[in-house]
């Protein structure tokens, strides 16, 4: 059964969405690097690269990434074989990520639970169905101009939160996919892949609605789906950092599309 654009926005819990967009002008959260490069897009303390200064949990027991393979069927096969984090102790399958190969999109949740560890997809439970109706609201979907990975490809037993060791581990595969990809906008989901990525610590509630950097991508960030599901209230909040997106997305493919444009 396909449900109709107003029938997935009530699914989500999210009120009118006109008014929310109209009430976020572009240009004041996120200015395009492309229209304005004088401008910084956020703190200095927020875009400098990590330092690299965490260790494996594992405590060079077992071998670590050393450089992640330079083409998507050696990366998978990498990934499948992957025992640089303890965390390939207890999975079913490591489960590299899911969708377009070529997407606009990424989207980076936390690591898999245990119906992703089953199936070897991304978002495949509860939070996932989150996930679809989400990318639906904004006409998209998982395998059409969408990617979808994790922090740690691993499922954290009992789905605990990824320690920083392991998230350090596996981030030459995140790194790696995001290289490949070429996304035109990276969407963390949660904490964990804000620091992933990001390399910061800070609440969710003080980054959203700033356009952050990953080498030259910008980069929104917003919760995690299965806190949404716990957290109904803060669906509308997720929305209107979808919307972010979508403009900081749209500015940068018409100014991609349009160089003659005047600014
Ligand atoms: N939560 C995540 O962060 N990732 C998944 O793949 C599933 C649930
Ligand atoms: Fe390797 Fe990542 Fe799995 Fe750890 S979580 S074993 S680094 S693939």
């Amino acid at each position: 059964m396909s449900l109709s654009r107003e029938q997935m926005l009530v699914e989500m819990g999210l009120g009118p969405i006109w008014r929310v967009r109209d009430q976020v002008p572009p240009s004041e959260f996120c200015p395009a690097p492309a229209l304005e490069p004088e401008m910084p897009l956020v703190p200095a303390s927020l875009t400098k690269q990590d330092v690299r200064t965490e260790q494996p949990s594992s405590e060079g027991q077992l071998p670590s990434v050393a450089l992640a393979a330079p083409n998507w069927p050696d990366l998978a096969k990498q990934v499948a074989e992957c025992r640089a984090c303890s965390l390939c102790q207890q999975r079913k399958q490591a489960v590299l990520g899911v969708g377009d190969r070529q997407a606009d999109w990424l989207f980076v949740g936390e690591g898999p639970g245990a119906e992703e560890d089953v199936q070897g997809e991304p978002f495949v439970g509860q939070a996932g169905k989150l996930l679809d109706n989400m990318l639906a609201a904004l006409d998209l979907k998982r395998d059409n101009k969408v990617y979808i990975a994790n922090a740690v490809k691993c499922r954290p037993p009992g789905n605990r939160t990824p320690e920083a060791a392991e998230m350090a581990a596996c981030r030459p595969y995140l790194e790696r996919q995001i290289a490949l990809i070429k996304p035109k906008i990276i969407v963390l989901l949660g904490k964990a892949a804000v620091h992933s990525v990001l390399h910061e610590d800070k609440t969710l509630a003080s980054m959203r609605g700033h356009c952050f950097d990953y080498q030259g991508i910008p980069v929104v960030v917003t919760y995690h789906p299965a806190y949404l599901l716990r957290n109904l209230p803060d669906k509308a909040k997720a929305w209107e950092d979808l919307l972010l997106a979508r403009r900081i997305l749209r500015q940068k493919v018409t100014v991609a599309t349009n160089p003659d444009l005047p600014f």
